[in-house]
């Protein structure tokens, strides 16, 4: 049977994934360092190993499973190391990340993938797959390469009550530190085929999905970007959100942000936002969605929608899918994102819906 370790066993996407495999007829091994939560996480049929982040490449060298599956997050900070091990193990390795730090610090990684002859596939969760297979689709329709592209995601998110969590308060307190084309707080955009600052919250879009529902979304710089612009080669590109910060946050944003320069008051920021308490929120529509707005060289402009189900189920079912896809040997040697290795049909086959021919 194939070995498949997922790493983060206990949480919320790392058990989900788990049940799925499992049900798949997959070995999996949920891995995690705290022994009872372990225990209560693990599926029947599937096995669990106690192990601390530092402890984990040298497993993956020993026990040399055959995908590793990695949801611990900041991945800026736990990928390298586990990536190492995998590409020494030759062992295939898929992560959640989503943000402009991890995203392209594993695709830089692709050299050393082709000569190791193993996948690393990141951004494998609903924002990067539903909106770069939109634009993979639109583009694959075309002979000319797009002017300008602007991608959307809108999940619809159902949140269970809890707190905000050192993990995503730390990620929301700590920005962009480190990449290139603009400051720290500022968001992100591709003009002429490199990155430059935009004011996060900003370039504001009211859509109407194909259910009705009226969204708004604004740039929110996330691993979407990076993805639409490999996906489509346009110079000029934008990723939007339909979470990004908006109205009265944004006008806080710049105010808020600069004494966030300070380490103290980052820390403590960081603490404070990670004791906030949230309720319970039902998801707010049907459908989340992927959609994308193409530019070509002769002004003609091109729209698509990728209906999935509530963000974190289709990002249970999308990273699942591509750790059962490797596992299967159905990868190539190489550094990806899931649909820049799948193809649109990626979501497709775990029930997302293109609507497109949409009139710009
Ligand atoms: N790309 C996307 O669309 C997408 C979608 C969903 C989630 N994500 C990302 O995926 C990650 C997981 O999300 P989630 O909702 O499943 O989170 P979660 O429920 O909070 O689970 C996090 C897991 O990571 C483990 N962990 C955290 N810090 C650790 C550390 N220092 N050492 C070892 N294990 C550690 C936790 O273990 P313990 O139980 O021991 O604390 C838990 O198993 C997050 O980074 C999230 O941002 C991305």
């Amino acid at each position: 049977m194939t070995t498949v370790w997922i790493l983060g066993g206990t949480g919320r996407t790392g058990r989900a994934v788990s049940e799925v495999l499992t049900a798949r007829g997959l070995d999996v091994v949920l891995v995690g360092r705290d022994a009872g939560r372990l225990r209560a996480a693990t599926p029947p049929g599937a096995r669990s190993m106690v192990l601390t982040s530092a402890e984990v490449p040298a497993a993956v060298r020993r026990d040399r499973p055959r995908v590793v599956l990695n949801t611990v997050g900041p991945f800026a900070g736990t990928a390298d190391p586990v990536v190492d091990a995998c590409l020494d193990a030759g062992a295939d390795y898929v992560d959640l990340a989503n943000d402009m730090a991890a995203v392209p610090a594993l695709l830089a990684r692709n050299a050393e993938a082709v000569a190791a002859g193993r996948t690393l596939v990141t951004g494998a969760g609903f924002g990067v797959t539903g909106t770069e297979s939109v634009v993979a689709r639109l583009t694959a329709t075309r002979s000319d390469a797009p002017l300008r592209v602007r991608v959307d995601m809108v999940p619809s998110l159902a949140l269970q009550a809890g707190q905000v969590g050192e993990a995503l308060a730390g990620t929301i307190v700590e920005g962009l530190p480190g990449i290139p084309g603009g400051g720290r707080f500022q968001g992100r955009l591709y003009l002429g085929g490199q990155l430059h600052p935009t004011r996060i919250g900003g370039m504001v879009q009211r859509l109407v999905t194909p259910d009705g529902d009226v969204v708004t979304t604004a740039a929110m710089p996330l691993g979407e970007l990076v993805a639409a612009q490999r996906a489509s080669g346009a110079p000029d590109v934008l990723a939007a959100s339909s979470e990004a910060p908006s109205g009265r946050l944004v006008g806080l944003l710049p105010l808020g942000t600069s004494i966030l320069v300070f380490a103290p008051v980052r820390r403590l920021a960081g603490r404070l936002l990670a004791r906030v308490r949230f309720p319970d929120r039902p998801a707010p529509r049907t459908h989340s969605w992927g959609h994308a707005r193409v530019t070509w060289t002769d002004g003609s402009v091109t729209r698509g929608w990728l209906a999935l189900p509530e963000a974190q189920e289709a990002t249970v079912v999308i990273a699942a899918e591509v750790v059962r896809r490797l596992a299967d040997d159905e990868g190539r040697p190489g550094a990806w994102t899931p649909a820049a290795l799948f193809g649109p049909e990626l979501a497709e086959s775990v029930g997302g819906r293109y609507v497109d021919g949409v009139r710009a």
